[in-house]
């Protein structure tokens, strides 16, 4: 669990002016889910983290899930890659059930994540990392003996040309700088050439300009190879800038979905974020 993030009723609402995404070329409704998530729900004890939520992912889509801290993102994203049983629902991947699946097993089917930093192997290269998690990736299809090296290096360097990280490749990890880090955990993940990636609070500890690159560089992934990215991350800023849509969860129920826009002017949004009874327009007034 992280530490608070949400400001403090009276405080700059986390949003202030900043830039909308383009509107998305996909109307998502209107796509094929790849994601099918209907009435999932997890207790612990008795507080019901998640609470009878649905919602859907498309391919080529970059969804947001957002909500203050303890409103259940993790506990929905450690659901669907398979580290948490569900209570109740149902988790489809291009329509195969993944509740009851073990976590690899998910995995194998297409549902990648992006890691925390102790998880690359400091001690390797670069390139060596991601050589690695493509060797991995082909052992659910091949046998030992069929692996060539020499070949996965080149693969991998196309990986890491696609996030910008070529030129480090031969670097050991534990030289990079923090940003570039997670750049290569996210070449890691694209490695088993996932149809779905979950990337939990992907830009925590990031600088702000760096957090807009990583998710630059991750909405080009969902353009370019039409992978469905669902994404959790407490600077409404850099979710505005980059989400093609946007699902609010608050105390384990889902509060609202859509645009950018209509998630920003959402009453019961600006009620979790602010308290209730006061709206964005009053808090954007004593904002500096
Ligand atoms: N393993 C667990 N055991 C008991 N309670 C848990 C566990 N994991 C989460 N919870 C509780 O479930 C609720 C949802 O937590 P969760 O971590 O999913 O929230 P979150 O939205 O990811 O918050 P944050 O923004 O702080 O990361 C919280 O009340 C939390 O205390
Ligand atoms: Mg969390």
């Amino acid at each position: 669990m992280s530490a608070p993030r949400t400001p403090p009723s009276g405080a700059r609402p986390p949003w202030g002016s900043s830039k909308v995404a383009e509107p998305h070329l996909l109307e998502s409704d209107a796509l094929p889910a790849l994601l099918q998530v209907q009435g999932l729900g997890k207790s612990f004890g008795g507080n019901r983290a998640v609470d009878d939520i649905s919602f859907s992912v498309a391919a080529g889509e970059l969804l947001a899930l957002i909500g203050p801290n303890g409103a259940g993102k993790s506990t929905t994203f450690n659901m669907v890659n398979g580290q948490l049983k569900p209570d109740a629902g149902s988790i489809q991947l291009d329509g195969t059930e993944l509740i009851g699946r073990k976590p690899r097993d998910i995995w194998k089917l297409g549902v990648g994540r992006t890691f925390q930093i102790a998880e690359t192997f400091a001690s390797l290269t670069v390139v060596e990392n991601v050589q690695m998690a493509l060797l991995s990736a082909d052992a659910k299809l091949y046998s030992l003996f069929t692996r060539a090296a020499g070949h996965k290096r080149d693969e991998a360097l196309a990986l890491l040309d696609q996030v910008g990280m070529v030129s480090q490749a031969d670097r050991p990890c534990s030289v990079l700088a923090y940003g570039d880090v997670k750049r290569v955990e996210l070449a890691i993940a694209m490695a088993n050439r996932p149809k779905l990636l979950l990337m939990d609070e992907p830009t925590a500890g990031m600088a702000p300009k760096e957090r807009n690159e990583l998710m630059a560089l991750t909405k080009r992934l969902v353009v370019e190879r039409g992978l469905a990215v669902l994404f959790t991350e407490h600077s409404m800023d850099v979710v505005f800038a980059h989400a093609d849509r946007l699902i609010v969860l608050a105390r384990g129920r889902l509060i609202a979905e859509g645009s950018a826009t209509e998630i920003r002017d959402h009453p019961k949004v600006q009620e979790v974020y602010f308290g209730s009874g006061k709206t964005f327009e009053k808090k954007a007034a004593v904002a500096p």
